[in-house]
């Protein structure tokens, strides 16, 4: 009762501040995306993404050197494929001298110790720019899921630690898994994107890997928007399968989410903070109508506050140097 209880004492300096604080964000709660592309001697600025960029395998190697100097520990590769290898079945997606598959080997070769996630969709190999076989005008669930453990086998075979399928297809976490199984890739995980909402939130990405859909959406596999109870569903399925970590994304419009799910399952969740989220951003910020980093920090550790265990964003290496910098 007031004047016993005045909440604002425990604000009062940054020293109890920081001793009441519930929510602590480090080096250990990132995973980097990073996408590749071929070439040599390639930086390139993303134009739909401020200051993030498109590496060759050259450059990539400093930068995976780079991160981990900095306490970055975890990568999510995503490759740009030429217009001209893309087709309908994902055929380049498991040639093992492909873009990927070299990206992974170029990590491991740089930084043994970084953990390696890969992107498994066939999105950035399809002539139509989804993430599954096409026939009619229609995504082929079960063949789609066959090309897709095929995929992840051959990341694995490269040396990736953690497939990450981001398909939405069903039953496709089962099928990795049996796959990995029956070729000895024991400890290669799978990062599931259990709970990913259909938004309108990867435009830039999309632009960042010219994999905007040809015709449609992808509404028919990934999840309204609408729906809150439907992710529980998603996740325990792939639980079930065997994922060992779910992923949910977008992420700060699905905070409801990341809390309903911290409650619901053991399994790790990771929120992938997605693309038009780090732009929306950037460009504010480019303005001056936003705080670049105050906003960043106070997003992230919204993130933990409701419940995630890790966070994958394009803002991981400006979010370590700046918390570095205030050890
Ligand atoms: C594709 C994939 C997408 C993202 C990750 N994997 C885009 C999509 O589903 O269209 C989005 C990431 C982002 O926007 O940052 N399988």
């Amino acid at each position: 009762m007031y004047p016993l209880n005045r909440n604002r004492r425990l604000r009062s300096c940054s020293a109890i501040r920081d001793l009441v604080r519930e929510t602590e964000l480090s080096n250990n709660d990132f995973i980097v995306p990073l996408f590749v592309v071929e070439g040599k001697n390639i930086k390139k600025e993303i134009l739909s993404m401020p200051d993030y960029y498109q590496w060759s395998l050259d450059l990539l190697e400093q930068e995976v050197k780079e991160l981990w100097k900095i306490g970055l520990k975890a990568v999510l590769v995503f490759a740009k494929i030429d217009d001209a290898l893309k087709d309908n079945k994902g055929t380049e997606a498991l040639n093992k001298d492909g873009l990927m598959q070299r990206a992974i080997k170029t990590i491991k070769n740089s930084i043994p110790e970084m953990l390696v996630m890969t992107d498994v969709a066939l999105d950035p190999y399809s002539s139509f720019g989804h993430d599954g076989i096409v026939e009619n005008y229609k995504i082929l669930n079960d063949s789609t899921i066959n090309v897709l453990s095929e995929m992840a086998i051959s990341h694995a075979n490269a040396g990736a630690n953690f497939v990450a399928p981001s398909d939405m297809m069903d039953g496709r976490v089962l099928k990795i898994r049996e796959a990995l199984e029956a070729q000895g890739f024991l400890d290669t995980g799978i990062m599931s994107y259990s709970i990913k909402y259909s938004s309108s939130f990867y435009g830039p990405f999309r632009n960042a890997l010219d994999s905007t859909p040809g015709f449609g959406d992808k509404k028919t596999y990934q999840m309204d928007y609408g729906n809150r109870k439907e992710s529980i569903n998603e996740a325990l399925k792939d639980i079930e399968e065997g994922a060992d970590i779910i992923i949910i994304k977008p992420g700060i419009t699905y905070l409801d989410i990341i809390s309903l799910l911290s409650q619901e399952v053991n399994t790790p969740i990771a929120v992938y903070q997605v693309s038009g989220e780090y732009s929306m951003l950037k460009s504010a910020a480019a303005k001056g109508f936003l705080d670049y980093d105050k906003v960043m920090m106070e997003e992230l550790f919204a993130f933990k506050r409701a419940g995630a265990n890790m966070i994958v964003t394009y803002h991981a290496k400006n979010a370590v140097n700046l918390l570095n910098k205030s050890l």
